[in-house]
Order: C-alpha cells, then structure tokens, then sequence
C-alpha cells in the first residue's frame, strides 16, 4: 500500500515524503514542477509530472498505485500574489481539490491529509488561536484554504471520504543535514529573504509594517520547522488509517516572534549584520498569528522537536550556506 503526496517535489511536500519514505512507507508523488523540483524529491519515491486539476492524469496515476492514503500539498500560498491574483489560487487550490476528490471517489480511496493554514482565521478574535475560533480569512490564499476544508466537509458526509485539515502557522527550516531545504522563485517569505541578505544576495531586508497592536509595532508570527510539520502529516496519516473522524488541526508552537525579533535571531544564527529598513505594511497581513497546539499534541500526539527559532533558522542557514542558487546549486 501507497501514500500518495501531491506536491511532494515542495519545499514541506519534499520534507515529509523524505520523513515517509525514512520511516518505511511506500510513497508516490505527483508535482507539476511549476514550484517544485525534481531533485528535492527522495529517489525511493515515484515521481509522476502532472497536474492535480487533470483528472486522466491523475486516473493514471490511482490506476498504477495501490493509493491508501493521500497527503495533498499541492497548491499556491502567496498572500501577496492571491490578493493580485484571487482566481489564480480559487482554479488551481479549490478547484484542484474538486477534481481530486472526484478521482479519490471513483477509486475508493478514503483518506486525505491536507495543507490548510492559520491565514483561514484571518484577523483573530483570541490569542492563541484554537481551531473552534471564527475563520474569517483577509485574502484570497486563506478563502482558497477554507473553501477546500468546507469542501471536504460535505464530501465526507456524502462519499466517506475522511480528511484530516491542518492549519500550518509559518513554516521554517530545513532537513538539518542541508540536502534538502526552501527554494522559491520568486521568494517572499521573511526567513529565507533574510538568509537571502545574510548571504549577501539581497542588499536588505524590508521590513512590512511597524505600526501594528503589536509590543514593538511588527507583525507577530508562530514559526514551526518544517519537519516537525512533516511528523504531523505522518501522525495524521495514522490517525485516519486507525478509523478515526475528519478533524482539524493547529501546528505551530504558542510562541509568536515579531518580524524584528526574526531578524535578530537570524542576526545571531549567522553572525552576519543584515541590513533592514520600515517599509509600508503589505495589503493582507494580519498583525497577530499565534497557535493553539493542545489539540494536535493531545489526540495526534504530535510532539514538535524545534521549540527554539534560533535553531529553526540555524537549520534553513545550513540550506542556504550549501545551496546559494537553491536546488539550481551544484
Ligand atoms: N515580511 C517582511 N519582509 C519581507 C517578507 C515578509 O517584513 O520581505 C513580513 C510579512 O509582512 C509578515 C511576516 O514577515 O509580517 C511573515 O511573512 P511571510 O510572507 O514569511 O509569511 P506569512 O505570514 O505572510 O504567510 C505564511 C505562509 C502562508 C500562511 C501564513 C500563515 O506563506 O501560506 O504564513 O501564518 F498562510
């Protein structure tokens, strides 16, 4: 028997089919290669080139692979590009999980482990956020998210199709050994445009906002490395395989660094001075992401690894040292 992970050539789709296939499982991926890369896949896994939304495509691949369970990472998650480009992220996000559901049920296969994400609640009404608060997303990317959980939702009263959703805070890091890490073109995220400047690839970091209802005025993140994230899809897979109820989940820490905070914990994980500068808030952004974890640490039993951000970044820092053009490197 087979998981299948749809975008598993991804910067944590690439993370949790290494986890997998290191942990014994048989694992086939399926990626367009519009953001991923062939070479962050782990040659034990079979990698198949296409698109979720092409469903004789995806035929193929169900009817080639004995699929038990689906781990579904494919999709953009630009906040910025979503508010640009809102049907861009409704096309390929939502209405790649329509097509995909309609696969998975004429296959029979009735489990799926999903990327939400914290921007589903949007602006919070409570720190930190539990997975009963209100979803109220500010963007399009976080609309995309909770239309493929509502989605799921009914498919699961309809076909059986049971899903576990889980709602990442912000994802950082990299496999400690370097081998495998982030690489996106263009890049946006605050981390690896820092490591970016630490490497002298970027002359500075700007900085979005220093006037929000935070303690020094920057926006507030919950950074979780990326293969305690891979864990979480592994316990999910599990939770499903034991007959379990579809359910939603929190992954994060409970600790929120302001982006000035990030950038002095990079400044002391690489030793470099990294310029920065204010700039304008960026349209989308809420000021506050902290999570909630209890539930996923009670009934997943996920036990995250990484509680230190400095280390978090040390890790993506390896990454970076190593592969300076990102996979592109030799
Ligand atoms: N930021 C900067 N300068 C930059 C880049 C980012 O100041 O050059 C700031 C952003 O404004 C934000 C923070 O750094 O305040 C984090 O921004 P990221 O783009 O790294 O991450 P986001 O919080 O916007 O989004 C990430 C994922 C989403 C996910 C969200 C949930 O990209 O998919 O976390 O918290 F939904």
């Amino acid at each position: 028997m087979t998981v299948l992970v749809l975008g598993g050539a991804g910067y944590i789709g690439s993370h949790t089919v290494d986890q997998l296939v290191n942990g014994g499982y048989d694992v086939a991926v399926v990626d367009n290669l519009v953001t991923g890369h062939t070479e962050a896949v782990n040659p034990a896994a079979r990698l198949y080139v296409g698109d979720v939304r092409d469903k004789e495509f995806m035929r193929t691949v169900f009817t080639k692979e004995n699929v038990e369970g689906v781990v579904h990472f494919a999709a953009f998650s630009v906040v910025p590009e979503s508010m640009q480009d809102p049907l861009k992220y409704f096309d390929n996000n939502t209405a790649g999980m329509i097509h995909l559901l309609e696969v998975m049920n004429e296959f029979g296969v009735k489990n799926i482990v999903f990327s939400s994400t914290a921007a589903t609640y949007g602006e919070p009404k409570q720190i930190p956020i539990k997975e009963t608060d209100p979803q109220i997303p500010t963007n399009p990317y976080g609309e995309s998210k909770l239309a493929m959980e509502k989605i799921m939702h009914w498919s699961d009263l309809a076909y059986g199709i049971k899903f576990v959703a889980l709602r990442y805070f912000n994802v950082a890091g990299a496999k400690p050994d370097g081998s495998i890490g982030e690489d996106h073109n263009p890049e946006t995220h605050l981390i690896p445009i820092i490591l970016q400047v630490a490497e002298g690839k970027r002359d500075k970091l700007q900085i979005f906002g220093d006037d929000y209802p935070t303690p020094d005025g920057t926006n507030v993140r919950d950074y979780v490395h990326v293969l305690d994230l891979a864990d979480a899809h592994i316990l999910a897979l599990k939770y499903l395989a034991a007959g379990n109820e579809s359910n939603a989940f929190n992954l994060g820490s409970a600790t929120g660094f302001s982006n000035l905070q990030i950038l002095d914990a990079a400044r002391q994980a690489t030793g470099k001075e990294i310029p920065a500068e204010m700039a304008p808030r960026r349209p989308g952004d809420p000021s506050t992401l902290i999570a909630s974890s209890d539930k996923a640490r009670e009934i997943l039993g996920w036990k995250p690894n990484y509680d230190d951000v400095e280390k978090i970044i040390g890790t993506a820092w390896t990454w970076h040292e190593t592969h300076p053009d990102g996979y592109s490197s030799k």
